[in-house]
């Protein structure tokens, strides 16, 4: 007897959870179809969205990369390379020494971080998955398909000089890299 009321009541409480899930999914089906969520690229996420965002992307990349092991990187050559790969492909969102806006950064949301204030507090490997992927639903390109994994880690080793580096450094190594985008072709 006292089995059966148990049974019961189980029954109940999962009736209930059964009912407040689909009801959850109808109102979530009716919000995204009533049009109200705002996809303006010019409408900020809240904070609370926005931390959501970052720590699930922070622990995405450290868990990804944690397997990646990163070779030697201070050759020079590899580091010119890696200017001329930064120079052509990131600049335009990411800035540089002595480059404080771009018309296309002023329009992203979120935001392209400043690299020069940002690069050391990522690992050479936490880079390299990040450059190679791409992180999804930002501005952030993926550029494992269209660049191996020596030009990828090319452009790691310049993000290792980057953040220590003066307008005078940048400018100088622009004239040394001439007019080569670092690509082969
Ligand atoms: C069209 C704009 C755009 C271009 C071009 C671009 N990025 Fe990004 N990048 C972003 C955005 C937006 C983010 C922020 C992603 C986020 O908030 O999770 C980002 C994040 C990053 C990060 C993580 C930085 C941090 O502190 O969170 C790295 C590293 C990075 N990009 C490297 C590069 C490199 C190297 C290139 C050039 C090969 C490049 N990006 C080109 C838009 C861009």
């Amino acid at each position: 007897m006292v089995e059966t009321e148990k049974v019961r009541s189980t029954a109940k409480h999962i009736k209930i959870i059964a009912g407040l899930i689909a009801g959850g999914v109808i109102i979530g089906f009716g919000v995204m179809f009533s049009g109200v969520i705002n996809v303006a690229a010019t409408y900020p996420h809240s904070s609370l969205t926005q931390w959501g965002l970052h720590t699930a992307m922070k622990q995405s990349v450290k868990y990804h990369a944690s397997n990646i092991s990163a070779p030697p990187l201070n050759q020079q050559d590899q580091i010119l390379n890696g200017f001329r790969h930064y120079r052509e492909m990131c600049t335009s969102c990411h800035l540089a020494p002595g480059v404080s806006s771009s018309e296309i950064r002023q329009g992203l949301m979120p935001k392209p971080p400043k690299l020069q204030d940002t690069a050391n507090r990522w690992s050479p490997a936490e880079l390299f998955w990040i450059i190679k992927n791409g992180v999804r639903m930002t501005a952030m390109p993926a550029w494992g398909p269209s660049h191996n994994d020596k030009k990828i880690w090319e452009m790691v080793a310049f993000l290792q000089k980057l953040p220590d580096m003066t307008k005078a450094q940048y400018e100088e190594m622009d004239k040394k890299a001439g007019q080569d985008d670092g690509d082969d072709d």
